[in-house]
């Protein structure tokens, strides 16, 4: 295992850091809330957190409007906060992941005003700036996300800026050779102070089309699609020439010590998504693979996501699997109670690097958030765009907001929050929690559950089952999708026992050629 880099047998956490733990009483977690839950980090077991923007921002998209790369929003805290929580987490073992977001600035970042401050302004070409179209208007069709064109016209200067998203986040232009340069400063920056990795922000939005032609119309498009899937973003985004940005990225991170991960946040099909691991792995470590959120919840089409994969990643490249983020509703909300349990032991059994959304090991569900009580700019402009819901606060214990704040949460908390809190989970031994981090603890003592080869299973009975095998040790894994008990045949004779399960008292169960799964049973089978 130790031949291995870290993060190849890593299990990620993301952190949403305004709704992990807030330690003042404003309503909004902190740094030094994420410091006071490093002991819980450590007890769940995970071996690096990933942490959201905290850097200073108007918050128009709640950090990912950066106004300085290198600095620490007062809400979230100061950079000796910073260099004592990578401490903490260092001291436990924990690996610290940094979200960089190149893509686009704030639009108050000093560069932005200098670069809108006239056409002659050195930054200028910091950002894409181009005059109307010759019939009038925006320079092309290219549309934002959530919804709009991608062009805001600037009155002072008379020329178009394009945002890939608000129009309080300008893109940068990585064809300027100066802002590689100052992006890969700020990468520095963090390096030198100890952090281990990136996630970095839509990394295959950074170049556009040289010509900026025209996105062609989608012909899938339907009706009650959101409106940014009109158009194919051919041209605006995924272009070749953003591979060997990647490459330099992984040059900066490659010049110190202890191999700093790069990961890409790319929302692309599988054979588009994998050309992100680079010419001969020059690229991104992991591109995140997202398809777990929306396959189609069933043993044939998940088995054909995994295999698609596995046989599109390029020699050498390692996988990666999310089933939750803060951009997406959560996985308990899209599967239910029961068959969140099961999805849990699915991405824990996998071949490759998991990433786990905080509270996702509660089984947190979406919140609903009313319409008054709605934060996120994505969803106040574009209806059921919003975000919210998967972004409340960590429920910690039973108390009125869940230990979170003594304030008034930023948003609020679940109705169910005392019952699924970490408290209460953590007295019950058959709890998600529980077995969390019991998967957890299993994988990081079986190396063939991380790094071992994967391969499907055929049973008789329509189950979800691969095996994990590694240096003669191998697992072998049924997972039930469905809420009626299954009777699951093998061709052989396993002669192994249970590991563990989604459901209490079954360890150290024999199993031979059969086994009687329980609806929304999952299990891991050793043979003996
Ligand atoms: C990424 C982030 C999302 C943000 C967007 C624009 O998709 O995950 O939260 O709104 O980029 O930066
Ligand atoms: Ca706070």
């Amino acid at each position: 295992m130790s031949e291995r880099p870290w993060w190849q047998h890593a299990v990620i956490y993301e952190i949403y850091p305004r709704s992990f733990q807030d330690t003042n009483g404003d309503g909004v977690g902190d740094l030094s809330g994420i410091l006071e839950r490093v002991d819980y980090l450590a007890w769940l077991g995970v071996d690096a957190v990933w942490i959201c923007p905290f850097y200073p921002s108007p918050m128009a998209d709640f950090g990912y409007d950066v106004a300085d790369y290198v600095g620490i929003d007062p809400l979230f805290g100061t950079l000796d906060d910073f260099d004592r929580l990578a401490e903490a987490l260092h001291r436990r073992g924990i690996r610290i992941i940094l979200d960089f977001v190149p893509n686009h600035t704030s639009d108050k970042h000093p560069w932005f005003a200098e670069a809108r401050s006239s056409r002659d302004s050195p930054k200028r070409d910091w950002y894409i700036w181009r005059d109307a179209h010759p019939g009038g208007g925006a320079p092309n069709n290219w549309q934002s996300f959530p919804v709009g064109s991608a062009w805001e016209f600037d009155e002072a200067t008379g020329q178009y800026y394009c945002h890939s998203f608000l129009a309080t986040q300008p893109d940068l232009n990585w064809r300027n050779q100066s802002v590689r340069a100052a992006m890969y400063d700020v990468l520095r920056f963090w390096l030198d102070r100890g952090v281990d990795g990136f996630r970095v922000d839509v990394l295959w939005h950074l170049i556009k089309d040289a010509q900026f032609r025209d996105d062609p119309p989608n012909p899938h498009f339907r009706d009650k699609d959101p409106p940014h899937l009109r158009l194919l973003p051919l041209h605006s985004a995924d272009q070749p020439e953003v591979l060997p940005i990647i490459a330099e990225m992984r040059q900066v991170l490659n010049g110190y010590p202890g191999e700093r991960l790069l990961i890409g946040e790319i929302y692309l099909p599988l054979e588009r998504l994998v050309a992100y691991y680079g010419p001969n792995l020059t690229g991104a470590h992991l591109p995140f693979n997202f398809n777990l959120m929306w396959v189609d919840w069933r043993p044939a089409p998940i088995l054909r996501l995994i295999r698609d994969y596995e046989a599109a990643l390029p020699l050498g490249a390692w996988p990666s699997w999310v089933l939750g983020n803060h951009d997406q509703r959560r996985v308990a909300s899209r599967l239910g109670p029961a068959q969140d349990r099961v999805a849990m032991m699915l991405l824990m059994t996998l071949r490759g690097t998991p990433t786990l959304y905080y509270g996702d090991e509660l089984g947190l569900k979406d919140v609903p958030i009313q319409q008054h009580e709605m934060r996120d700019p994505f969803g106040l402009v574009v209806p059921g765009q919003g975000r919210d819901p998967e972004r409340t606060s960590m429920p910690w214990d039973e108390s009125q907001n869940g230990g979170f704040t003594t304030g008034r949460p930023w948003l609020p908390l679940g109705k169910d929050h005392p019952a699924i809190s970490v408290d209460v989970q953590k007295r019950d031994p058959g709890s998600m929690l529980n077995l969390t981090r019991a998967l957890l603890a299993l994988r990081r003592r079986e190396p063939s559950l991380s790094l071992g080869d994967w391969e499907p299973l055929a049973v008789e009975g329509d189950a979800l089952a691969y095996t994990r095998t590694a240096g003669g040790r191998r697992f072998i894994i049924v997972l039930n999708l469905d809420t009626a008990p299954k009777a699951v045949g093998f061709d052989r004779d396993l002669a192994g026992a249970i590991e563990l399960s989604t459901h209490p008292g079954r360890v150290g169960e024999r199993i031979s050629t059969r086994i009687e799964l329980r609806g929304d049973e999952g299990v891991i089978i050793k043979p003996t």
